[in-house]
């Protein structure tokens, strides 16, 4: 029989990060249950531009969870389950590099995980054993929206690097973030993975907005990074990402089939089918 399908609530997903609990004006919300528990919170589904978007704030409402606990695998599932295949990430992030400095976007095309303990794979029990690719973790289309969309914004947005993702909640010693930088590395971020993966592993595009919020302490006469300055920085540039994502989600292609898909990212199942098709 047929697997039972439903009009998609929304194509379009935001995960927002520190300093995001909104980004929809009056959205309707709804609460979604997936196999692995409950995600970070209610999601939200508005229009942006004439098109559906589906909002939700990665650490919860009110900032509950620290990074190595939000429940990545649930967050991802449940935006999938609305019919979102096109995410945008933003995350506040640290700077490697002296010529980045705060309120810098950085549009990372790789990343580096760093983090463990971490729930990180949706196909963890026995059955179809699955490898998805992820040489290019990131979504073509979404940072070229993001990309273009940065051109009319006051943020100077950096095109490409690897952001190292590490497993927090505290920040690096100036030993490791040093070794990041040596390593050739661009920023260093609690977020990202593993949500990129498990992105890819539902056949989602996925693509981070990297807002600069610090130089990390590995870079040469830097302070030791805090948490209230990563949040005062956020703060500030907060309301041009706001503008910059309504403006990238305004250039997302539109819907089309799995097949007809111009991006790789659609098509990482090979075939195997999730419970929402
Ligand atoms: N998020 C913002 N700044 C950071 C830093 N320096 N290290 C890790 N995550 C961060």
């Amino acid at each position: 029989a047929a697997a039972p399908t439903r009009e998609p609530l929304a194509d379009i997903g935001v995960i927002g990060g520190s300093g995001f609990y909104s980004f929809l004006s009056s959205p309707e919300r709804h609460r979604v249950e997936t196999p692995f528990g409950d995600p970070s919170d209610e999601i939200a589904v508005g229009e942006v531009d004439g098109r559906r978007v589906a909002f939700l704030a990665r650490h919860g409402q009110g900032h509950v969870f620290p990074p190595h606990r939000v429940n990545y695998r649930a967050n991802l599932w449940a935006l999938r389950s609305l019919g979102v295949r096109q995410v945008l990430a933003p995350c506040a992030v640290g700077s490697l590099r002296p010529e980045h400095g705060p309120g810098t976007l950085v549009v990372p095309d790789q990343v580096v995980d760093r983090t463990w303990g971490r729930a990180h794979t949706v196909y963890d029990e026995p059955g179809p054993v699955v490898h998805v690719a992820f040489a290019d973790p990131y979504c073509p289309r979404g940072r070229a929206a993001v990309l273009r969309a940065s051109a009319g914004s006051r943020l100077d947005a950096v095109d490409g690097g690897t952001l190292v993702v590490i497993n927090g909640p505290r920040f690096s010693s100036r030993a490791e973030s040093q070794w990041h930088r040596a390593a050739g590395w661009s920023v260093v971020g609690m977020t990202a993975m593993p949500e990129a993966s498990v992105a890819r592993e539902l056949a989602m595009c996925y693509s981070n907005a990297c807002l600069v919020t610090d130089h990390d302490a590995g870079v040469e006469g830097q302070e030791a990074v805090t948490h209230e300055a990563v949040l005062q920085q956020f703060a500030r540039s907060i309301d041009d990402l706001k503008g910059l994502l309504r403006v990238a989600i305004a250039r997302l292609p539109e819907p089309e089939p799995d097949d007809t898909a111009r991006c790789a990212c659609r098509r990482s199942l090979d075939g195997l089918t999730l419970p929402f098709e």
